[in-house]
């Protein structure tokens, strides 16, 4: 199929790429670069070329969604696309609280543009990055897809919940108006992605200090950061630490790849989770950590994160049974790939 991945030279967009082009579908990767540098593209080729794909063709334009003009002239340039995969946005939890108006702008505005764009162009598949986020404090655990979507604790939440229902609302309208090709969209609710390719040549590169536990790990283990502060140990789980479902980046990326054929069957709406339905907490993942790669990782207890919760982890099994896909990597793969991505590049990509 011919792909639009926005937001391709990112962190899971990176990965998917490779995954998409190993599969034998045709990409064109468009990024603002707010968040990525442009060589990853370099360090794509590369790890294809390990792959066994030699001078795989990587058309990039480096556009805003939220810039028409450029999207149309992008648009225009290429054949049409059979589905945009769409990561481009905006994703920190904290930021977001401090910047809820260019959250609102980049992620909400940004898609209503691309998806505009996309029609006009004549794509109308979509496949969405969206986050357990939406669940918000879930009922329960594991959680299926069919659960309750619950408040958003965050402007960046909000942009997922609302952006789920907003392209939920284009199929359902395009249904009642008799269209005969009504929008397809595919929501993957992504748990914890953590990892990076075996290669160590693409990974996770936060700005600043990082907010989320692995970077922060990799970053204490690699010296750039003196300890790991635990956020809360009375949670009620099994060591007092938050539980999440971490998920290899690899396999995430291929989830993607799975999602195309919901695309192909042009499925109208449909969401996935995308975890492997297993939680560790925070001290599982630092001793798997420490495990996997012989290194100790200093921590302390600090007092709880506002806004965490004590323990959340997916039920899979739609994606498994729809599209044939399941999380294949453990958290030793994963630990051991996100140190070899670090330890390969200690100040992330310069
Ligand atoms: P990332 O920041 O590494 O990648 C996002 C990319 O989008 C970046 O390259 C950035 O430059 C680009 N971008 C941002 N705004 C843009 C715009 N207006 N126009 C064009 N490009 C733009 O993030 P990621 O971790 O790869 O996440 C990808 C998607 O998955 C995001 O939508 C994110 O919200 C979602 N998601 C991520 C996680 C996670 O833990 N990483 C979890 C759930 C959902
Ligand atoms: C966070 C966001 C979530 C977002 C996801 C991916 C919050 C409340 N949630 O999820 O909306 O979709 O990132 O970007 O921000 N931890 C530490 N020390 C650290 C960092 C984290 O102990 O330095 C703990 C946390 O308290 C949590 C676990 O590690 O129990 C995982 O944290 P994190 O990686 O930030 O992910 P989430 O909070 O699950």
């Amino acid at each position: 199929m011919n792909i639009l991945v926005t937001g391709g030279t990112g962190f899971i967009g990176s990965h998917t790429v490779v995954e998409l082009i190993k599969a034998g579908h045709r990409v064109v990767i468009l990024d603002n670069l707010s968040n990525s540098k442009e060589l990853v593209l370099g360090r794509i080729s590369r790890v294809l070329e390990l792959e066994g794909i030699k001078n795989a063709d990587l058309p990039f334009y480096m556009v805003d969604i939220r810039d028409r003009e450029g999207l149309a002239a992008m648009f225009e340039a290429e054949p049409v696309f059979d589905c945009c995969i769409h990561f481009a946005g905006l994703k920190a939890v904290g930021e977001s609280v401090l910047k809820p108006w260019e959250y609102y702008e980049n992620n909400v505005y940004g898609t209503l543009v691309l998806v505009d764009e996309m029609r006009k162009a004549g794509c109308k598949s979509i496949i969405f990055s969206s986050s357990a986020t939406v669940y918000g404090v879930p009922d329960f655990s594991p959680i299926p897809e069919t659960a309750q979507k619950h408040a958003a604790m965050h402007p960046y939440g909000a942009t997922k919940s609302m952006l789920e229902d907003i392209l939920t609302d284009l199929h359902t309208a395009d249904v009642k108006n008799g269209d005969e090709n009504p929008w397809n969209v595919v929501i993957l609710r992504y748990f914890n992605p953590i990892g990076a390719h075996r290669s160590g040549l693409i990974g996770e590169d936060p700005s600043g200090i990082p907010n989320n536990l692995m970077p922060y790990i990799t970053q204490v283990a690699v010296g750039r950061l003196a300890k790991l502060g635990v956020f809360g140990n009375d949670y009620q789980t099994h060591d007092g630490t938050g539980v999440r479902d971490y998920i290899h980046v690899v396999d995430l990326a291929k989830g993607h790849v799975a999602a195309l054929k919901a695309v192909e069957e042009k499925c109208g709406v449909e969401i996935f989770n995308l975890g492997t339905g297993v939680g560790y907490s925070v001290l599982d993942v630092v001793h798997a950590f420490e495990e996997a790669n012989g290194i100790e990782i200093p921590y302390e207890i600090k007092p709880r994160r506002p806004g965490d919760i004590d323990s959340y982890y997916s039920n899979p099994a739609k994606a498994q049974e729809v599209l044939g896909w399941k999380a294949e990597l453990d958290l030793v793969d994963m630990c051991r790939d996100s140190w070899n991505w670090q330890k390969n590049n200690p100040k992330g990509y310069i």
